[in-house]
């Protein structure tokens, strides 16, 4: 007996990742089940050849769910994983409600795969935020060889990472542009076509935004508290992957070649990196991949033992939804959860 897995948020650019992952990479479900808001019950999502009709989550009982990949935001996860997590089922969730709380693994299973085993506190398990996944899956085979001290940040993050609504303005601002159409920024704060915007999530009041405090807080959980990171989140007119311009400082010495060898060995981890035209990965060529593409390495010599690296991957897969199933291949692997109907 399989496992019954639902996902919630199954209509957003998240959701709709999961279920394509769930079906490409053979998860042992016996029933996947699609859940959105009341707003789109009834209407129909892809699961491989089948389709699901997508149900309420407000009336959906899930007293006979495994495994709960949940994106459906912050607001909504804080409310419902409790009350889901109660029913019994084991919460994946997407959204920034839960991953600092010390009773729930924040988990990327290429760094910190052992750390799922403190799930059962509360039952729920944090999926990181986009842009911490990709950069920690290049730092960790970098730190276990040298140590990071340090790391300064750029990020290039595309509107996807925002939801749907946000894919849908760039496209409409990019159409309002060449038909000379008046352009309302409505999901963003500036126009999105033809530029770029330096603030993603709220404000703090030290002057970072959230999502830069984000990646700092999530890169300590995961990987190592000792780390400094100090980043600069920006969002970029590009549909899908986020990009990352990475400096880093390590307590021991290390080469952009061996650098080069340990991260072409690392799990989760491709690189390509050729010092001539083209030779780099770019935004447009890791959409719809799994793996965290390593370009343009070399040495910093403005400071000891630096290294500078270019860091690009697909937010809604390693982002979002491929390490939310990696996850729950983690529970199925380790024997960490048994199917219910099968226990029962
Ligand atoms: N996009 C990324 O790169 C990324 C990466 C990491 C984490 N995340 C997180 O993942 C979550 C989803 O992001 P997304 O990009 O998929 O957003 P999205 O495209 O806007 O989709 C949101 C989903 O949530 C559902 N939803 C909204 N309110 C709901 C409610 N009250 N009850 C049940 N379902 C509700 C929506 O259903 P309806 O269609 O019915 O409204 C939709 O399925 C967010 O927390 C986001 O921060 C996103």
């Amino acid at each position: 007996m399989g496992f019954k897995v639902a996902v919630v948020g199954a209509t957003g650019n998240v959701g709709r990742e999961m279920l394509n992952i769930l079906d490409e990479r053979e998860f042992p479900a016996d029933e996947v089940v699609a859940i959105a808001s009341r707003r789109s019950q009834g209407t129909e999502v892809s699961y491989g050849d089948a389709t699901l009709k997508v149900k309420a989550l407000e009336h959906y009982d899930f007293s006979d769910v495994d495994i709960c990949l949940m994106s459906a935001g912050g607001a909504v996860s804080k409310e419902w994983s409790p009350k889901i997590a109660a029913q019994g089922a084991i919460v994946i969730d997407n959204s920034s409600a839960w991953r600092y709380d010390a009773d729930v693994p924040l988990i990327v299973p290429e760094v910190n795969a052992d750390a799922v085993a403190g799930f059962r506190k509360k039952n729920i398990i944090a999926n990181p935020n986009c842009s911490t996944a990709q950069l920690v899956v290049a730092l960790k085979p970098l730190h276990d060889h040298a140590r990071i001290k340090r790391v300064v940040v750029a990020t290039y993050q595309s509107v996807s990472g925002a939801g749907k609504d946000a894919m849908e303005e760039l496209f409409s601002q990019t159409k309002a542009v060449y038909q000379i159409d008046q352009i309302e920024p409505k999901k963003f704060t500036k126009r999105i076509a033809f530029n770029v915007i330096p603030h993603i999530d709220v404000f703090m009041e030290d002057g970072y935004t959230k999502e830069e405090w984000k990646m700092m807080a999530e890169t300590k959980k995961i990987l190592d508290p000792k780390i400094k990171l100090t980043a600069t989140c920006v969002r970029v007119p590009v549909f899908v992957s986020h990009s990352e311009a990475v400096n880093i400082e390590f307590e021991q010495p290390i080469t952009a070649d061996e650098a080069r060898d340990i991260l072409r060995q690392a799990p989760g981890c491709l690189v390509i990196d050729k010092r001539e035209n083209g030779g780099y990965v770019t935004p447009y060529e890791a959409a719809g991949e799994d793996a965290t593409y390593i370009s343009r390495i070399r040495e910093d010599a403005t400071v000891e033992n630096g290294l500078q690296m270019w860091v690009v991957s697909d937010n809604l897969r390693k982002g979002a939804a491929l390490n939310a199933v990696q996850i729950a291949e983690c529970l199925v692997n380790r024997k960490l959860i048994e199917a219910k109907r099968k226990a029962a």
